[in-house]
């Protein structure tokens, strides 16, 4: 059974204990200056990609923070917000800057001017991160397969995240990780733009696409084993663009209608433990949710961390459950594993609570 909480229940007032914590790691390595070979070894240690391995090997991850759509220009204020809520891991689902651009060197400026970003900074000294891109940082607005610096693209994008190496050797930036074990959770971010085909437009609207791929042959080989050999209690698999919503204009996975299928197909075949899909690119918040051949599927699509979707009034979705965020937004799950509880959360940026749904976790 799913409870549907509609209102904002209370408002997160907790301190950032966090940030304590980071300023006396912070005076710690300042002492540690006077040996270069140690503070080397030291940042070896600290590295994102670092402490992603130490969660997955040591850490349980309850609280997972993730948003989308974050102009480099725009105020940073908003990451102590969302450090507020404590989280083990933050997502990025895209869009994390408005490269818009066929020179890797404009990506890479842009990407740069988030990272010196003292906010950023403070928050990624505390959370370790993963992500993967929608179209804007791929470089090109709803772009797909045929975008020229695609490789190159690829590389800056894992080197702002600081991925770990071994998630380089394939093309495209698709990637999994398991972590925890109370309860276990595995992330998989399928990349939808690197192999995806052209999407048509008819009047500014997308045109359904009865044969053309969104993940292409071997991201679906290599999705369809993480699947079937994962035994994680949750599953969290996310993309740039939304998955569940059919109606809009924009992009979907519905533009691809035999790809979105095959997707609900594949999390049903394999009986796939609390499948969570995580979308971003829309400037909006809401929460989807299908049955599928038996399988509940929910989806939280979070959108906007600079600038939203301010101008909404009214957009169809059957499968939406509850209302739509149209102002800045981040997203949160939470598992609470004695009281047998996953939620969804919507938070706006201004640290308040919009909506939340909760599922048994069983
Ligand atoms: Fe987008």
């Amino acid at each position: 059974m799913i409870t549907v909480l509609d209102k904002p229940v209370y408002r997160c007032a907790s301190l950032r204990i966090r940030y304590s914590t980071s300023l006396l790691i912070s005076t710690a390595l300042l002492l540690l200056t006077a040996c270069r070979s140690e503070r080397t070894h030291d940042a070896t240690n600290h590295s994102n990609a670092a402490k992603i391995d130490r969660l997955a090997k040591d850490g349980d991850v309850q609280v997972i923070a993730l948003g989308s759509c974050n102009r480099a220009s725009e105020s940073q204020d908003y990451w102590s917000t969302i450090a507020q809520q404590d989280p083990d891991l933050w997502i990025w689902l895209g869009d994390i800057i408005y490269g818009d651009s066929e020179n890797p060197e404009v990506l890479k400026r842009k990407y740069d001017r988030q990272l010196s970003s003292s906010q950023y900074q403070d928050f990624i000294a505390d959370v370790p991160i993963i992500g993967i891109w929608d179209d804007h940082d791929y470089g090109v607005n709803n772009g797909g397969k045929e975008f020229k610096i695609k490789v190159e693209s690829r590389d800056l994008l894992f080197d702002f995240l600081d991925v770990a190496d071994r998630h380089r050797a394939e093309e495209g930036a698709y990637q999994s990780y398991t972590f925890g074990r109370k309860p276990s959770l595995k992330v998989i971010l399928l990349d939808a733009r690197y192999f995806r085909d052209v999407v048509r437009y008819r009047d500014r609207k997308t045109v359904p696409s009865k044969r053309g791929t969104i993940l292409g042959k071997e991201q679906w080989s290599w999705l369809d084993k993480e699947l079937s050999k994962s035994n994680a209690d949750i599953h969290l698999i996310a993309s740039g663009i939304q998955f569940l919503p059919e109606e809009h204009p924009y992009e979907k996975w519905a533009n691809f209608p035999k790809e979105r299928e095959k997707l609900l197909d594949m999390i049903a075949k394999h009986d796939v433990s609390h499948p969570i899909l995580l979308s971003g690119d829309r400037h909006l918040a809401e929460i989807s949710r299908v049955l599928h051949r038996g399988k509940t599927i929910v989806e939280l699509t979070s959108s906007g961390l600079t600038h939203s979707y301010t101008s909404y009034k009214h957009e169809p979705n059957a499968h939406r459950m509850g209302p739509v965020m149209s102002d800045k937004n981040f997203g949160v799950i939470r598992t609470d594993p004695q009281d047998g509880i996953i939620s969804l959360e919507i938070w706006g940026i201004d640290g308040e609570l919009y909506h939340k749904i909760q599922m048994p976790l069983e």
